[in-house]
């Protein structure tokens, strides 16, 4: 009997359905859109102040377009239709923030707001009757104005009231939440004076800040754990910023550097909990000896102490990860003797991008899918393979409606993913798009859009509009696998 003609056909199918599963994601991988509260709600009457609100007030020239928040998608209102855009995508989730001085709107826990957690009780009810799963931010940058009086995120006060905050929302919304995202972590505006606090104070202000949240995030976990974890039954993880830090050549140094700028962008915050413990080890020697230089008697780096640092190492479920884009990295120590002293110093090394990269709308973004990758292979090297969930991803133009180079955004960065999921062997659990709607992008108000769905800011009605984008989601998710793969994106 002729055996070849059954073994190349089994070959030609083991070919095929190796093809097939390279460009499908995990049956039980989930996708969805994210939002924070401020960039959409609105609503701003119904709530406490922010710090952002605060330094908008008096001045609203800290706002590129000089816009504020205050109605931005008018969400507060119209969060049905919110859902219904989300159902017409066909979402597995919604990851969205809670506003913390909608809850409490002096900051503190002794005055809860009813019409705030009525709110988000409806959100919530509205997304699981559409078979949405809700993932929620418990603060997404919307610090209450009085913290910030004590200091805000310097202040490690700040993570016992975070901490008593975050109990009412596990106890208000746990027994429907399900996943919850402790902080979508970052030192704006404490190390930089771009945004409010307006803070020029790098070098310790960046550090005293990781500290806290570090604190912030383990409190809330613990509490999570001890006395919530047994009857609803959920996960809680923290975000952080996930560009990727590549070396711009391939010297020793500039690999280096590239390790170097890793450890102090993302080990700060990702070692304490989902790697060995503590600072990274480079990050604690380097501005040791920086600070020894410049003639300070102790490290810049505040210490963690034994009891903090096993207080906080282990303190996730998952990880999450903001991935936009990349940096190149060049090893340049030239300021070690200087006596001035910043974070910047303390990275020795140049931060760029290559102006070969295609751009977006907003100066930072270069398109740069193998970055995706690279840091989801690096997260996995380093922190033995925890799970990730990409929480943020996406592409700014001025707002159009024929997206192309958004859906091209998407489409790159997924197949960068089934690559980190396929060929590195990444636990990958789920991808947020970043954004749903149009909204108020920080610093520079309504300049630059990352929506799959338009908002007319003109319209007091703020009418939602699917861009091409839109569909191309929605038509993504009822497949949820790709063509096959034009090329290979290489790190
Ligand atoms: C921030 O502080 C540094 C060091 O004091 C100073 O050189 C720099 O000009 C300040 N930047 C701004 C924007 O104020």
């Amino acid at each position: 009997m002729n055996t070849v003609l059954p073994a190349i056909v089994l070959i030609f199918s083991l070919c095929h359905q190796a093809i097939s599963i390279e460009n499908k994601f995990p049956d039980d991988f989930l996708f969805g859109v994210a939002s924070s509260a401020y960039q959409i709600e609105g609503g701003h009457d119904k709530r406490g102040e922010t710090v952002l609100d605060h330094y908008q007030r008096l001045d609203p020239s800290i706002i590129s377009d000089s816009s504020d928040a205050k109605i931005a998608c008018d969400s507060y209102h119209k969060y049905h239709e919110d859902i219904n855009l989300l159902e017409y995508l066909g979402v597995d989730f919604y990851r969205f923030s809670i506003s913390w001085p909608r809850i409490l709107p002096t900051g503190y826990s002794n005055k809860i707001n009813p019409d705030g957690i009525r709110y988000y009780n409806n959100l919530i009810d509205g997304l699981i009757s559409k078979n949405i799963t809700p993932m929620v931010t418990i603060f997404h940058y919307d610090l209450p104005k009085p913290l910030q009086d004590l200091g805000g995120w310097f202040n490690p006060t700040t993570a016992d009231l975070f901490e008593d905050y975050s109990k009412i929302l596990f106890k208000n919304f746990g027994d429907r939440v399900k996943f919850w995202i402790t902080l979508n972590a970052n030192t704006w505006g404490y190390a930089d004076p771009m945004f409010p606090p307006m803070l020029n104070l790098s070098g310790l202000g960046e550090y005293l800040c990781y500290k806290t949240i570090l604190l912030a995030h383990a409190k809330a976990y613990h509490l999570y754990k001890k006395e919530f974890r047994d009857e609803q039954k959920g996960q809680v993880g923290l975000t952080i910023d996930g560009r990727w830090y590549h070396p711009a050549t391939t010297s020793t140094n500039d690999i280096e550097a590239a390790e170097r700028v890793r450890e102090f962008l993302i080990g700060t915050l990702a070692n304490p909990i989902f790697g060995e413990g503590d600072f990274p080890k480079v990050v604690k020697e380097r501005v040791a000896e920086l600070s020894h230089k410049e003639n300070f008697l102790k490290s810049r780096l505040p210490q963690l102490s034994p009891e903090e640092v096993d207080f906080i190492k282990g303190s996730y479920d998952f990880l999450g990860l903001n991935s936009y884009t990349t940096y190149l990295i060049k090893d340049d120590r030239s300021k070690d003797n200087w006596d001035s002293f910043s974070e910047s110093k303390d990275l020795g090394a140049k931060l760029y991008q290559d102006p070969e990269w295609p751009g977006s709308l907003s100066d930072w973004l270069k398109v740069v899918p193998w970055g995706l990758r690279g840091v989801l292979k690096w997260v996995k090297d380093k922190y033995n393979n925890p799970p990730v969930f990409i929480t943020e991803n996406g592409f700014s133009d001025s707002g159009e409606l024929e997206d192309e180079g958004r859906i091209q955004y998407y489409k790159l960065h997924l197949e960068a993913l089934l690559e980190a999921i396929h060929e590195d062997g990444v636990n990958v659990k789920g991808y947020a798009a970043w954004s749903l709607l149009d909204n108020f992008e920080w610093m520079v108000g309504y300049s630059e859009k990352f929506g799959l769905f338009h908002v007319d800011f003109s319209d007091p009605a703020r009418p939602r509009t699917p861009k091409s984008s839109a569909r191309w989601y929605k038509s993504f998710l009822t497949r949820r696998h790709l063509a096959a793969a034009a090329a290979k994106t290489e790190l």
